[in-house]
């Protein structure tokens, strides 16, 4: 939900931090803030608003030092005020602290360090840990004992990144939320996620949770949760620098968009063995997932149960434990991010209950990766628009690889290697779906209907469009709006309907003429003549196959989402209350 940011070295640390945060902003970006420390001088920069808007009224670039710690933030405790905005510093402006989590004991620790004679200057969680650095200081000299010490005191979920006056050094801990350290020469960085971390070193170590660490410019000490020193791995990052960035692109999610073709091919090469083995001889399994992850669960059961005998549930995270049977031997666990905190909780809850997890994500190293029995990388790189594309097709493409090794259908397999050339093909429809996003843009009410391998794409399709341009919308099974939905049919509607040709045509085309009965305004999607004969808006798509109906028909709907959010005037890559890495649960 937040991003944070450490360096420790020789470089300039504002020009670090500062170019950290905009490879975070994509996890938080309603306020920001920067400390460095020189010559035992600690100075800050923070305020509410975009990182860009922030540097052009402070510049951060003024603050000099060789450490310090950086934060962008998506408020959780407290409204999004400068007091708010990370660095917060205790009484005295000795220790300064970023935070990543929500601390569910701050109240209580609030309360006494109150009565104790601190005062606070803001309203958040974090705060309390700059005062219970504060206060653990008065009892030892010793910087890292005192931290410790301050650590063990919180519950809830934390990274932290702490920096004391008159001290070349960064005080870490790490409990839920994710936090790596970056090894240079003779400099260290701690960050929230890798490419803030690209430009400059390529090794990274992955913090445990439990974890402490105290890094100095030629050193980095790590202690487990039981205060012992501790070995952790150091892992080689293939991401590039130049792939966090936008490339020439006016968005990081039409970069994205426009990566796929490329991306299905390396996530069909994926190695999805491991998965295939745990899977092989189970009669039922679960799958549990959150947003557009949980609708690639939905495709993944469509593509397996169907014909085969082999009983898919899929759960959303934040409802796992309210309806896991908790016999399945298995639990596959779909998030790109691997950090998202319901389906962490869920991945827990049914290992605690005996259960092997397979991690199906895009970050090697991501704490589902990590407590996962088997990994299988969807291969998509780093994806920094908020909302999941390329992440989610590629989720797709490795999905339905498990789905068709797994029944046994090799010759639809082999089918699957044709998806590149049709998504060149449906990207040659960009300008069509431009020019229809400028006439839905002036709408308000969207449905998306689809049946079969389509319903899923139409849940997504809707989940694209009300992220990022903030209308109304939401997906039917078509063959439900006659149970209910119909009623709100009229002539302000538009309906989505996603018509492939299939066995589910006839049906689709008899929903379509309900929908255009009660005077909707209709977009057809598909590669059906009889379909395109029902609306004078289509988005004509190249015939596939049914296993590739998810990937074909919801990347013209990423594009028709995307443009109408830019002709909207809204961000597509930061869309409003929404953070890329939902780390609270
Ligand atoms: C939609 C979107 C979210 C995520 C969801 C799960 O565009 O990005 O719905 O799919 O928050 O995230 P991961 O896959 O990281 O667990």
């Amino acid at each position: 939900m937040c991003g944070i940011i450490g360096y420790v070295g020789f470089r300039n640390a504002s020009q670090v931090l500062y170019e950290g945060l905009k490879a975070l902003e994509y996890r938080g970006y309603d306020s920001a803030g920067i400390a460095t420390q020189r010559q035992k001088k600690i100075k800050v920069i923070k305020d509410s608003g975009r990182i860009e808007q922030i540097h052009s009224k402070y510049n951060f670039l003024q603050l000099s030092g060789q450490v310090g710690i950086g934060h962008t933030r998506w408020a959780t405790h407290g409204g999004v005020t400068k007091q708010n905005a990370h660095p917060h510093c205790d009484c005295k402006k000795e220790v300064f602290i970023v935070h990543n989590g929500v601390i569910e004991n701050f109240d209580e620790l609030k309360m006494n360090l109150i009565a104790g004679g601190h005062s606070f200057t803001s309203e958040t969680d974090t705060e309390v840990i700059a005062h219970l650095f504060e206060e653990e200081l008065k009892s030892t000299k010793n910087a890292a004992d005192a931290f410790a010490s301050a650590i063990s005191k919180l519950s809830g979920s934390w990274a932290i990144a702490a920096m004391k006056k008159g001290q070349q050094t960064l005080y870490l801990a790490r409990n839920g939320s994710p936090l790596i350290i970056g090894v240079g020469r003779g400099e260290m960085f701690c960050a929230s996620d890798v490419p803030a971390l690209l430009p400059y070193t390529k090794k990274v170590i992955y913090l445990e949770n439990g974890d402490r660490a105290i890094l100095t410019s030629g050193k980095c000490l790590i202690y487990n949760k039981e205060g012992m020193p501790a070995e952790r791995a150091v892992h080689y990052v293939e991401w590039t620098a130049q792939m966090a960035e936008k490339g020439g692109y006016p968005h990081f999610m039409l970069k994205e968009i426009s990566e796929q073709e490329e991306k299905v091919k390396e996530a069909l090469a994926a190695d999805v063995s491991a998965a295939v083995q745990l899977l092989k001889n189970q009669k039922s399994f679960c799958v549990v997932a959150c947003g557009s992850s949980y609708y690639a669960g939905l495709v993944f059961k469509t593509a397996l149960q169907a014909g085969t005998g082999t009983v898919v549930d899929v759960i959303i995270g934040s409802e796992f434990a309210n309806l896991w049977s908790g016999k399945d031997k298995v639990v596959v666990a779909i998030s790109q991010s691997g950090e998202t905190a319901d389906t962490l909780a869920a991945v827990r809850f049914a290992k605690g209950k005996g259960a092997k997890i397979i991690a199906i994500t895009n970050v090697a190293g991501s704490s589902l990766y990590r407590e996962a029995d088997a990994n299988v990388l969807i291969g998509a790189g780093p994806e920094i628009a908020v909302v999941a594309t390329k992440s989610f097709i590629c989720q797709l493409a490795v999905l339905l690889k498990i789905a068709l090794l797994l029944s046994g259908k090799k010759a639809q397999l082999a089918k699957l290697h044709g998806l590149p050339s049709k998504i060149a093909q449906l990207m040659k429809s960009s300008e069509e779906i431009e020019k229809i996003a400028s006439i839905l843009c002036k709408r308000k009410d969207f449905f998306f209907i689809g049946r079969g391998m389509a319903f899923p794409a139409a849940l997504e399709g809707a989940l694209k469009l009300k992220e990022i341009t903030y209308l109304h919308a939401e997906a039917y099974p078509a063959g439900e709006l006659k149970h209910g939905p119909l009623s709100l049919l009229d002539e302000n509607v538009v309906v989505v309907a996603l018509a492939p040709s299939s066995q589910n045509l006839p049906k689709m085309l008899s929903n379509i003429q309900e929908c255009k009965a009660r005077n909707a305004q209709i977009v057809i999607v598909s590669d059906s003549k009889e379909a395109f004969e029902k609306s004078k808006l289509c988005i004509k798509l190249p015939p596939c196959e049914t296993e590739e109906i998810p990937i074909v028909y919801v990347i013209p709907l990423q594009l028709l989402a995307y443009y109408m959010a830019t002709k909207l005037g809204r961000d597509p890559d930061k869309p409003r209350n929404l953070a890329k890495s939902v780390t609270v649960e």
